[in-house]
């Protein structure tokens, strides 16, 4: 059977790592239907004065404007009708309706997703010849917006100066495409694109993320430092008297070392931190996080199973888990981690893959205490919602 991903992609997910991820962009005529109409301007516009990570560029006679949310009705009541763009990110976290098409994206592992931008546009409006540092696919929700790409990823590529959007100086585009809703253009990093409303209308993009790596190293080395006693001092003991008082001799430098390497090569430290980091909501917003009202107990969550219902996901980039020696497992959800022994293991597999989360695919582990206790404080932190 088909995966909803080579449903949409129209070819084997095998196939399209191979010729496409990565390496060149990908049209699919009428690739989603369900992302037709999913979401309206007016619901896009009312989000954007909720939530910080959001954008309105607008392109007049005198260059380029950008302006951050979040926005209020007066924000909107001067934009004329034409050439300006307004952008949302992580509408998948607080619209059930664009949520749901990530079903079609569980292709790849959790960590490497990172969210659905949505971006209504006005007739003209655009935000420029680009190139984005990751994967993205994306899917016309409502009218017509024309896409000018490039077929050779860029290197290092000139931006127009003095501008806070990185548009690029020149650019030719290799192809251009018209796309209507339920269309869908993959695009690897580094392809110029420019897309262009046409019409009124409404682009989702699915976005892929890779850390960075000075991030990652800041991250972990400022976790490191908070363990570190600060009134712990270097291990030196002097027990002789030396004869080269200018030299660092090796029994110095290696107490010196020695520092570095429990810091540096203490594989669990490094592992657990990744978990936890790589969790963790990036923009802050948009997510609702320990929630009074959504505090939920495990008597609560046997009860809403027993009764045939479930628990939907919600960031689905934001839950993976490892397996840890023994047959137990580090389960990460929202920068928390929970350690479950092997007996319970498989919910880890179940609570951040795929199907659905009912007690037909719980089986025996919907009567279990401690993995009630687990769906409970995965309900309160916001990464489950009872269905
Ligand atoms: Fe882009």
């Amino acid at each position: 059977m088909s995966s909803p991903f080579e449903v949409v992609v129209g070819m084997s997910a095998d196939d399209f790592f191979k010729h496409y991820w990565g390496k060149k962009p990908l049209f699919v005529k009428g690739a989603m239907d369900s992302a037709k109409g999913v979401i309206t301007a007016d619901d896009l516009a009312g989000l954007s004065c909720e939530v910080e990570a959001t954008r309105l560029i607008q392109k007049s006679a005198a260059g380029w404007d950008v302006r951050y949310g979040p926005f209020d009705d007066s924000d909107f009541a001067d934009l004329p009708e034409n050439n300006w763009t307004l952008l949302v990110q992580e509408v998948d976290r607080m619209d059930e309706a664009v949520n749901v098409l990530l079903n079609s994206f569980r292709s790849f592992p959790n960590w490497r997703l990172d969210d659905i931008m949505v971006s209504y546009a006005a007739p003209g409006g655009s935000v420029g010849a680009h190139v984005d540092k990751y994967d993205v696919f994306l899917i016309q929700g409502e009218g017509t917006r024309r896409w000018e790409i490039g077929l050779t990823p860029l290197k290092d590529p000139p931006f127009l100066e003095d501008l806070e959007l990185r548009i690029l100086k020149e650019f030719v585009p290799d192809q251009v495409i018209e796309a209507e809703p339920g269309d869908l253009l993959y695009l690897p990093p580094m392809f110029a694109h420019n897309g262009v409303a046409v019409t009124e209308c409404i682009t989702l993009s699915v976005g892929f993320r890779k850390p960075l790596v000075s991030d990652m190293v800041a991250s972990y080395l400022s976790e490191m430092l908070s363990r570190i006693d600060p009134e712990h001092q270097l291990v030196h003991s002097l027990e002789k008297s030396v004869e080269d008082p200018g030299l660092l001799d090796f029994d110095t430098m290696e107490s010196v070392r020695s520092v570095f390497r429990s810091l540096l090569y203490d594989e669990e430290s490094v592992d657990d931190w990744f978990g936890r980091y790589i969790t963790s909501p990036k923009r802050g917003d948009g997510w609702e996080g320990d929630d009074e009202e959504q505090s939920w107990n495990p008597d609560n969550v046997a009860a809403h199973l027993s009764s045939g219902s479930g628990f939907d996901r919600i960031g689905q980039s934001l839950c993976s888990y490892q397996k840890a020696p023994g047959g137990s497992v580090r389960l990460y959800a929202v920068g928390q981690v929970f350690i479950l022994p092997s007996g319970i293991a498989d919910i880890a597999r179940i609570v951040s893959g795929v199907g659905p989360i009912t007690a037909t695919t719980l089986g025996k582990l919907a009567s279990n205490d401690a993995v009630c206790r687990l769906l409970a404080r995965l309900v309160s932190i916001g990464y489950l919602q009872p269905e």
